[in-house]
């Protein structure tokens, strides 16, 4: 197994937002690669994170969790890394879903190229806890199993039911033989919570939305820092908690 850790990692408002820290990063990466393996697991599809990583200092990472969970891909050739993943899309019938959510003014379908067969993404401001769970439970009426990510009161993700940016980070993990402790995970905002719900070790960054600013569940380090430099900062917090 090449690197001791693998480092999994949001990217917007994560490592991007700041680039003299994402600079640092890179650099502080360059000298640990040997140790820290990195994933990037961003609500982006594959090919726009391969843009962003040509176009900022953010350093090649080793595979890429796209599409908020949906897509698991090697770098940089996008080849699926996992057979059958997502697994279990039996009660996913895109159509009827959509259908069925055209009914709510509340929700905007966000344009053509963040949709994808197992993702179906809208715009949605300051949507309550009430709201998301009458959702759910009329898709639920409607025959079909999914799962609801609401991230910064705005973006409303619905995905196949057991799929989420945290099962297939533990996917993945699993899949190179990590063990949980070795997992790193950061992220700032609702769409990156299932991945403190896996028993890795988390970094919050500063700067992220309250939904994860709340989180006290250990082990969940919160960064004094914001973007790259809070992920460095709670990387090295984990490394010398383990020495
Ligand atoms: C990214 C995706 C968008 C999604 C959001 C939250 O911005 O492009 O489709 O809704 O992440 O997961």
């Amino acid at each position: 197994m090449e690197g001791n850790y693998l480092l999994i990692s949001d990217l917007d408002g994560t490592l991007l937002g700041d680039d003299d820290a994402l600079e640092n990063f890179s650099q502080w990466h360059d000298a640990n690669r040997d140790v820290v393996r990195l994933v990037y697991n961003s609500g982006r599809f594959f090919d726009s994170v391969v843009d962003v990583v040509e176009q900022t200092a953010l350093p090649e990472p080793d595979a890429v969790i796209g599409g908020v969970g949906t897509q698991i891909r090697q770098y940089p050739e996008g080849t699926r890394l996992l057979n059958g993943w997502p697994a279990d899309a039996a009660r996913w019938e895109r159509d009827v879903i959509a259908a069925e959510l055209r009914r709510y003014h509340q929700l905007e379908a966000q344009p053509d190229e963040f949709q994808a067969e197992f993702k179906l993404s809208y715009y949605a401001h300051d949507l309550d806890r009430e709201f998301l769970d009458r959702l759910a439970a009329h898709l639920a009426a409607a025959g079909q199993q999914v799962q609801i990510i609401y991230s910064s009161a705005r973006d409303l993700d619905v995905l196949p039911a057991g799929v989420d940016k945290g099962t297939a980070a533990t996917q993945l993990a699993n899949h190179w033989n990590y063990e949980p402790w070795q997992v790193l995970v950061s992220g700032d905002t609702g769409n990156d919570e299932a991945m403190f719900a896996q028993g890795f070790r988390g970094i919050v960054v500063a700067n992220a939305h309250n939904d994860l600013k709340k989180l006290v569940a250990p082990p969940i380090y919160h960064a004094q820092a914001s973007f790259a430099a809070g992920v460095q900062e709670g990387v090295e917090f984990w490394l010398a908690a383990a020495t």
